[in-house]
C-alpha cells in the first residue's frame, strides 16, 4: 500500500508513522506537513531512523490547502490517512479564523482530491465534536449529537460533517475515528501532560487551569495508531469508529500523580486563569468499534505510563527546550 499521511511530523501523526513502520513495514509511506510550530523537522528522525532522502518514507513540506500539490500527491497513493490540523483549543481562541481555514478548508481540499482520483480516505477527529459531559453522563457513543464548544472542536466538527457529505453525495470511501486524549512521547510541551512536566523538569510547580475538576479519559497514542491502522483497513465506508481506552482522570489526579513522581508534595502547584469556555469532561464508550474492528486499547493512564513519560521528556530535553520559550510567553500572556 502507497499511504498518504498528512501531519505526519506533528505528535500523533510521527507516532502512526513509527508504528506502521514497525507493524506494517511494506507499506509505503509520505508525509505532507506544512510544519507549524507544532512540527518538529527532527520527529522523524529521532533514532537516526528515517530521512526524507530514500528510505521507505519520503516528507513533503507542503499545506494541505494548496490544492495543486495535494492531487499531485493523492493521484499516486492508494490511501490517505488525514491528521494535520491546527489542534490545540488554547490557540483556537486566539486565533479562530486560521483553525477554521486549515481544519475545514484543508479538509475539504482532500476530499476534493481523493474524490477525483477514488483514494481510501480516513480522517481523525476528536471527541470534542460532542462537546461536554456532566460528572454523570454516560460516556459518548456513536449516537451523541454534535455540539462542540470551542473554535477548534467546531472546526473538527464542520470537518466531520464534510467528509460525511462527500461519502453520501460523491460516494467517497472514507471513514471517521473519534479519539479521546492522548498521551505518549513527541507531544508538544503547550499540552497538559507535556507542559507539567517539563515545568516539573525545570523546578516549577504545574499549572492547572481553574480547579481541577476537568476530567479527560486517556488514551496511549499507540493504541490510538493500532485504531487508525483497524478503521482504514477494516472499517465500512461511511462509518465513524469511537477510541478510547476507559481511562478517566481529572487533571488534578494527573497533576497528583506527577508530584508523587517528582517527589513533591501534592500542595505544590498554581492554580491560574480558567480556559475561556472549558469542556468539563470529555469520555468515550468503544464498546462498538470493539466489537466491529476487534481492536481494544492496551493501555490505561497509570503511575507507571506517567513515569515512562517523566523519562522519556528527561532524556529527550535538547527536543523540547527550544519550544519551551515561547509556548511559556503564551501561557503567561494569558495568565496561566
Ligand atoms: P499536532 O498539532 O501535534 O500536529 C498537527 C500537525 O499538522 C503538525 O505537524 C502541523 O505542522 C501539521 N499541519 C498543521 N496545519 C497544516 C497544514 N495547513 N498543512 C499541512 N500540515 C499542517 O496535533 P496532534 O495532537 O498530533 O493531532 C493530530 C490530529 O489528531 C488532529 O487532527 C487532531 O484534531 C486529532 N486528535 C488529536 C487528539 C490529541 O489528544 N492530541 C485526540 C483526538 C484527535
Ligand atoms: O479530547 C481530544 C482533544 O484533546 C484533542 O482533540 C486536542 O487536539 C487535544 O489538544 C486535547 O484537547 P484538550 O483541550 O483536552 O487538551 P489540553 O492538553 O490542552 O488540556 C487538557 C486539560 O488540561 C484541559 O482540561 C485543560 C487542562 N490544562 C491544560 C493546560 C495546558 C490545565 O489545567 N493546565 C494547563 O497548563
Amino acid at each position: 500500500m502507497r499511504l498518504l499521511v498528512t501531519g505526519g511530523a506533528g505528535f500523533i501523526g510521527t507516532n502512526f508513522v513509527r508504528w506502521v513502520r514497525q507493524f506494517q513495514p511494506e507499506v509505503v509511506i509520505t508525509v505532507l506537513d506544512a510544519y507549524t510550530y507544532a512540527a518538529q523537522g527532527r520527529n522523524l528522525e529521532v533514532d537516526g531512523w528515517l530521512t526524507d532522502q530514500g528510505g521507505s518514507v519520503r516528507v513533503v513540506r507542503g499545506d494541505i490547502r494548496d490544492a495543486e500539490l495535494v492531487h499531485d500527491l493523492v493521484r499516486v497513493h492508494d490511501a490517505v490517512v488525514h491528521f494535520a490540523a491546527e489542534s490545540h483549543n488554547d490557540l483556537s481562541l486566539d486565533r479562530p479564523l486560521e483553525f477554521v481555514d486549515v481544519n475545514v478548508r484543508g479538509t475539504g481540499v482532500l476530499l476534493e482530491a481523493v474524490r477525483a482520483h477514488s483514494v481510501r480516505f480516513h480522517h481523525v477527529s476528536t471527541d470534542e465534536v460532542f462537546g461536554d459531559l456532566t460528572l454523570n453522563d454516560p460516556p459518548f457513543t456513536r449516537l451523541s449529537p454534535y455540539r462542540p464548544s470551542s473554535p477548534y472542536s467546531s472546526s473538527k466538527a464542520s470537518a466531520d460533517h464534510l467528509v460525511r457529505a462527500w461519502v453520501r453525495s460523491y460516494g467517497v470511501n472514507a471513514t471517521i475515528s473519534i479519539c479521546s486524549n492522548n498521551y505518549g512521547p513527541f507531544q508538544h510541551v503547550e499540552k497538559f501532560i507535556p507542559r507539567q512536566i517539563t515545568e516539573l523538569l525545570e523546578g516549577r510547580p504545574p499549572r492547572i487551569y481553574g480547579s481541577g475538576r476537568n476530567v479527560r479519559d486517556w488514551i496511549h497514542v499507540d493504541d490510538h495508531s493500532a485504531g487508525v491502522w483497524a478503521a482504514l483497513t477494516g472499517g465500512a465506508m461511511g462509518q465513524t469508529y469511537l477510541l478510547g481506552a476507559r481511562s478517566e482522570f481529572s487533571n488534578l489526579e494527573v497533576v497528583h500523580t506527577l508530584l508523587d513522581i517528582f517527589g513533591r508534595p501534592r500542595t505544590d502547584l498554581l492554580q491560574v486563569a480558567d480556559r475561556a469556555g472549558h469542556d468539563l469532561r470529555y469520555a468515550i464508550d468503544p464498546s462498538d468499534t470493539e466489537g466491529e474492528l476487534g481492536w481494544r486499547a492496551t493501555s490505561r493512564l497509570i503511575y507507571d505510563e506517567l513515569e515512562r513519560l517523566v523519562h522519556w521528556y528527561d532524556s529527550q530535553q535538547g527536543w523540547w527546550m527550544p519550544l519551551k520559550q515561547a509556548t511559556e510567553g503564551r501561557y503567561l500572556a494569558r495568565g496561566q
